[in-house]
């Protein structure tokens, strides 16, 4: 594991419940305190330097949790090194970076996963369900949320969340959107984008608002924040010509069917638990279990790379948009 921050301890324990299939060797984090006392949890070897990681003989896959802007460079240098790679979201901070990752992964025959959480969220493959039935007929609306609260985080200058090198919430956040409208709606034709800043030590956008057309049909509203007050949380609306499909991970159901107007209560299409604490800890679990799995059996995991990368084409977009104050092809 390359990165031994916030989101590294849901990869660990991703690993761990996988069992004896997978072992964690080696730990890496430019802090010495922190390789050396998260190594010693699993009798790895702990590194200050990703360098030398790769070049240890027991790692076939590394699991890269480290701020966006390295996330290219560790990830060639483990194709290099012919390892398996795991990289967190965003695959890279542009599109053409993503692009060479994908054709360094084919060229080294080695598995580039995206933990592109989303394709794992247990309400999502519900609605992909929902969609292939037809049940709700032609999209013509669809509009999501995803929010919660950085604001500790960007208001410490210590940390890099917030800081301008590394883009805002469209960066970080969006790019969950976008790749979930890739996958359910074919993704977006075109991008307006709205953004701003709620807090006065935010260098970049702090909430953000992409409208445009998808490309199987219907329209999008894509809404991300990182400065509600509010448990971390997704929602999707997918209004069709027969009916419309609502997920909330905050509500319980957390996915309800409505068919009509007159459909006051709906119905509960698939079991998805209520759990508003851990659905995307558990989306994380799985992914991890899926991507140790890929590398194993030498498949493809559920998440394309192809399609991470395509997000960031799109945030690229929404980026210009912002630049030239008007709508732009993807
Ligand atoms: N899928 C999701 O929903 C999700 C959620 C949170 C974070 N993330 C992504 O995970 C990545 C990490 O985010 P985080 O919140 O854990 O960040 P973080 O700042 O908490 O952790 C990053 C760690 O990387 C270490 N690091 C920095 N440079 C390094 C280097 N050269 N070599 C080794 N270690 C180095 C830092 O010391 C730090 O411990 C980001 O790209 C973020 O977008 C994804």
């Amino acid at each position: 594991m390359v990165g031994l921050g916030l989101i590294s301890w849901v990869h660990e324990t991703g690993y761990d419940r996988v069992g004896d299939s997978c072992r964690i060797v080696a730990m890496c984090d430019t802090d010495p305190d922190m390789a050396a006392n998260r190594a010693a949890l699993h009798d790895a070897t702990p590194y200050t330097d990703f360098g030398q990681l790769l070049e240890d003989p027991r790692v076939d896959l590394v699991d890269i949790a480290v701020p966006h802007d390295l996330h290219h460079d560790v990830a060639i240098a483990a194709f290099e090194a012919a390892k398996h790679v795991v990289v967190e979201k965003p695959v890279a901070t542009t599109f053409a970076d993503a692009r060479h990752m994908v054709e360094a992964a084919h060229a080294a025959g080695r598995m580039l996963a995206v933990a592109e959480n989303t394709r794992y969220v247990s309400a999502y493959r519900v609605a992909e369900g929902v969609l292939a039935e037809g049940v709700l007929g032609d999209v013509r609306t669809v509009r999501s949320l995803i929010a919660g609260s950085e604001v500790a985080r960007i208001r410490d200058p210590r940390t890099w969340h917030g800081k301008a090198p590394y883009g805002g919430v469209i960066l970080d956040s969006a790019v969950h959107s976008l790749y979930l409208y890739r996958w359910l709606f074919g993704g977006v034709v075109d991008v307006t984008t709205h953004a701003s800043k709620a807090l006065p030590e935010s260098e970049a956008e702090d909430n953000a608002v992409l409208l445009g057309r998808l490309r199987d049909g219907g329209e999008y509203h894509l809404h991300v924040s990182c400065t509600m007050e509010i448990p971390w949380t997704e929602r999707l609306e997918i209004h069709g010509s027969r009916g419309s499909l609502v997920v909330d991970q905050l509500t319980d159901p957390v996915v309800r069917l409505f068919e009509g107007g007159d459909d006051i209560v709906g119905s509960s299409p698939g079991a998805v638990p209520y759990d508003p604490q851990q659905w995307k800890f558990t989306s994380m679990f799985e992914e991890i279990a899926d991507f140790v799995d890929a590398a194993r059996e030498a498949r493809s995991p559920l998440v394309d790379a192809a399609d991470a990368a395509y997000a960031l084409e799109a945030v690229e977009a929404a980026y210009r948009s912002l630049e030239i104050r008007d709508r732009v092809a993807v």
